[in-house]
Parts: structure tokens; C-alpha cells; sequence
């Protein structure tokens, strides 16, 4: 399941690939604007795929409260960016995010206490979210799994 996307896409080319020979069957150019930095830096491996999907789960879900660029809101939401909660227990922060979390927290030296509703969507995509968290916003880097978020999960 973790090189899903990657797989999907090669399918997709190859069997288009395969078509295209017949006639003139419509050829779409697979979306590469999302990962970049991949190009640039290596060449793409399955953490590379998971950190693109994890970017936009975040997008989509987690941005509205902790903010594009990760830092949150004061008061409100906490920062994602360099955060010593994250860093100090990955697993009770994938567990906050799984299965809800409420109550005071300290983030960088700053209290926070609101809820932050228990997520939606599936393990594997919050597995993606958090690997795209941790190789961002100045965090220090690392990969999720599925498994690791089935472990915290009530
Ligand atoms: C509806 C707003 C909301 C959404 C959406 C949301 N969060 Fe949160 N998040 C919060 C709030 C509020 C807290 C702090 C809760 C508290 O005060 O106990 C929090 C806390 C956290 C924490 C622990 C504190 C920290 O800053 O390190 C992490 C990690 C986290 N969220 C990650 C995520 C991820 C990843 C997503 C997307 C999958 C997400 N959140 C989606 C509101 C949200």
C-alpha cells in the first residue's frame, strides 16, 4: 500500500503507453508539480511518494488550523513547525491526531488548550501527513507508517 500512488501512476503510463501504440489515444502527462524536491534532491523512493500524498492531506485537512506554513495560530492552534511536543513523542502526537485530543499542552514553551477533533481520514494518509510534517516546517525528519498509527489508534 505505501507506493500505491507510485504504482498507480506507472499503470496508468504503461497501460496508456501500451494504447497509444493502436491510435490516438488521448496521452495525459501524469501531475509532477507536487514533488519537486525529489527531483532535485534524489531519485524518487517510496518516502518521496509518501511525503507528496502527505502534503496533500495537509493541505486539504490539517492547514486550516495549524496554517500553511505550519506555525499555527497563537492561543488557538498549535505550531507544527519545530515542535518539541512532536518531537519529544511521535507517538502520542499521531495518537492526538487518530483519536482526538483535548486538554492542556505545552508546544514550544506556549500553552494551548482546545481540541483538535479526531481525524477522518484513513491510516495511511495520516501516515502520510505526519512523514510530510516531520521532512518539513524545520522538523527533523522521519517516516510513518500504517502500522505505527494502527499502534496508537483507540
Ligand atoms: C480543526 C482544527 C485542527 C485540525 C484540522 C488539525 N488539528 Fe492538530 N491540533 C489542533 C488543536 C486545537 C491542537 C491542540 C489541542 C489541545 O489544546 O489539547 C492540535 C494539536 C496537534 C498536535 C500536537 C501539538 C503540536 O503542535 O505538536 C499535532 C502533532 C497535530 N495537531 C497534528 C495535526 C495533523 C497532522 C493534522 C492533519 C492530519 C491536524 N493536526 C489537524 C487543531 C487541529
Amino acid at each position: 500500500m505505501k507506493n500505491f500512488k507510485l504504482l498507480a501512476i506507472a499503470t496508468f503510463t504503461t497501460t496508456t503507453f501500451l494504447f497509444s501504440c493502436g491510435g490516438d489515444e488521448k496521452k495525459e502527462t501524469p501531475a509532477t508539480t507536487e514533488t519537486p524536491k525529489s527531483m532535485l534532491e534524489e531519485a524518487p523512493t517510496g518516502k518521496d511518494a509518501k511525503i507528496a500524498a502527505g502534503k496533500a492531506v495537509y493541505e486539504k485537512v490539517c492547514q486550516a488550523c495549524h496554517q500553511a506554513d505550519g506555525k499555527g495560530l497563537p492561543a488557538t492552534f498549535p505550531p507544527l513547525a519545530e515542535s518539541d511536543y512532536l518531537a519529544a513523542d511521535l507517538p502520542r502526537a499521531i495518537g492526538g491526531v487518530v483519536n482526538g485530543l483535548t486538554g492542556e499542552i505545552t508546544v514550544n514553551g506556549a500553552k494551548f488548550n482546545q481540541a483538535m477533533p479526531k481525524s477522518t481520514l484513513s491510516d495511511d494518509e495520516v501516515a502520510a501527513a505526519f512523514t510530510y510534517v516531520l521532512n518539513n516546517f524545520g522538523n527533523k525528519g522521519g517516516e510513518v507508517n500504517e502500522e505505527d498509527v494502527k499502534a496508537v489508534k483507540k
